[in-house]
């Protein structure tokens, strides 16, 4: 079996946070998620996470892991090869082993994918995925012997100068044959600056006893990316974010200013689409032609051909071709658009369906409604859905018009093209064709503001 051993028991010190490393998020994911999306080789795949005090934080946010708890405390020794010692009681000793660190958000599967196919291919004991940094500080170097054959990995503080040089680096990613592992595993000491169990020890360990030991150079060094600070996050946030936005423009969207622009993994955008400045978009589907301008944020959401959202809020929603949202409007949950539907500014539509061609162009509440077709919602009309401690839902049929003003006080149902007076609260069910106006008579009096004058001058004599 093909096993995966994620090592996330560090103190994350430096993150300077009481939410363990592993759980910052890029793009809206938490880091381990995309380590474990990466180490997903096959559909079977064990995951084996190591863990500590953080423990129970990451087995809430993941069930798709095999926990293995890392003791910590003065009676035990620190580093990743007593991480690793910690999770070998989960191998058969014909397993091969992936190894890699929890906090290297910008892994892929398929590198992943390759180097295990190498490590086999080359039926080695141990193979160490290898990358060269022009910057190597702080990163274990990969020492090869004249002939170019692995010798062993030497920690940034145990270097001497000479070693301090090498710019090929250990990115902490190792596939293991799990019994030449558990073998090493026991030779381990921690005759180190650091005093810890090294697992990068394991290469001299069996060098020394000439088991098959190699390293595979992968020429791109931004998938080891560490994060062990939040500038790092925000580093590879920024790589992870061109990587996701060069795809879509290389598929057809067009995105300007990349830069400030957040789309997520699970976002699909088809082509012709146009995304402008500062928008997020998350786990959501976007058809042909659409027009996402500046300032909106679209999340867990469908949106056909040719939508058109301005400076928006479309959360768990759908909406048909040609529609068109905002600006400043805000689609709440299971907000359901049909084709060319207008919500203009500050109109904000929850739990309800909005027929074709319908518009409600200002100011307006739609919420727990079915509105049919090209009904007129006019400016401060509010579904008046909740009684203090029930929601109603109110319907409306096709081509009514509802005037301004007015409280459609639910649960009513109003019938084809009614029509309803501007600032009526409507309390009954209103049928088709009637008007329905609910307000008291308007009084006109005549001459009343001259003799108000007059009223009011005596009275400053
Ligand atoms: C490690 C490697 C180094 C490599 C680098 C790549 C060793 C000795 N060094 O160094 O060669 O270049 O990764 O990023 O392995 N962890 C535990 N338990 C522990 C200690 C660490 O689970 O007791 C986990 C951490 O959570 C982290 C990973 O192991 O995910 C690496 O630990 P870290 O302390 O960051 O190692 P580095 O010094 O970066
Ligand atoms: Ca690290």
């Amino acid at each position: 079996m093909d096993k995966v051993i994620i090592l996330a028991a560090g103190e994350g010190t430096r993150m300077k946070s009481e939410k363990s490393k592993v759980l910052h998020e890029i793009l809206g994911k938490p880091l381990l998620a995309y380590v474990i999306d990466a180490a997903l080789i096959s559909d079977e795949t064990e995951i084996i996470t190591v863990l500590s005090e953080n423990y129970d934080q990451v087995t809430k946010a993941f069930s798709n892991i095999t926990p293995v708890l890392q003791p910590k405390g003065q009676e035990y020794p620190y580093g990743t090869g007593f991480a690793v010692k910690c999770a070998v009681k989960n191998l058969e000793p014909s397993d091969n082993v992936i190894i890699l660190n929890g906090d290297i958000p910008l892994i892929t599967r398929d590198v992943i994918k390759e180097f295990l196919q190498y490590h086999k291919d080359s039926n080695n004991d141990l193979s160490v995925l290898s990358t060269s940094v022009k910057n190597p500080t702080g990163y274990g170097r990969i020492i090869l012997s004249d002939n170019n054959e692995l010798l062993k990995i030497v920690e940034e503080k145990d270097a001497n100068d000479d070693e301090r040089k090498v710019n090929l680096i250990n990115t902490g990613i190792y596939a293991f044959k799990a019994s030449k592992l558990i073998n090493s595993l026991n030779l381990l000491d921690t005759k180190n600056s650091q005093n810890e169990l090294y697992l990068t020890d394991c290469v001299e360990i069996l060098c020394a006893e000439k088991s098959k030991v190699a390293a595979y150079i992968c020429e791109d060094s931004d998938y080891f990316y560490g994060i062990n600070n939040k500038l790092e996050l925000y580093k590879a946030e920024m790589i992870l974010q061109m990587r996701i936005n060069k795809m879509h423009m290389l598929n057809g969207v067009i995105i300007h200013h990349p830069e400030s622009v957040f789309i997520d993994q699970n976002t699909e955008i088809e082509q012709d689409t146009e995304v402008f400045p500062n928008t997020i978009i998350r786990n959501s589907k976007i058809g042909k032609r659409c027009v996402i301008k500046s300032n909106s944020r679209i999340e867990d959401s469908i949106l056909h051909d040719d939508v058109i959202i301005d400076n928006s809020v479309i959360e768990q929603s759908e909406i048909h071709t040609g529609s068109d949202v905002g600006p400043f409007a805000h689609l709440r949950p299971n907000a359901k658009l049909m084709e060319k539907v207008h919500i203009g500014n500050f109109v904000e539509v929850k739990n309800s369906t909005v027929g074709s061609k319908t518009k409600a162009g200002h100011l307006a509440y739609i919420g727990d409604s079915d509105l049919g077709e090209n009904i007129n919602i006019g400016c401060g009309v509010i579904f008046v859905n909740y009684d203090g401690k029930n929601k109603h839902r109110s319907i409306v049929e096709d081509e009514a018009f509802i005037g301004s003003n007015s409280n459609i006080v639910s649960p009513v149902h109003i019938k084809k093209q009614a029509f309803i007076a501007a600032g009526s609260t409507i309390t009954r069910n209103v049928d088709e064709g009637q008007l329905s106006i609910e307000r008291s008579t308007q009084k006109n009096i005549d001459g009343y503001v001259k003799r108000k004058k007059q009223r009011d001058k005596a009275k400053e004599k």
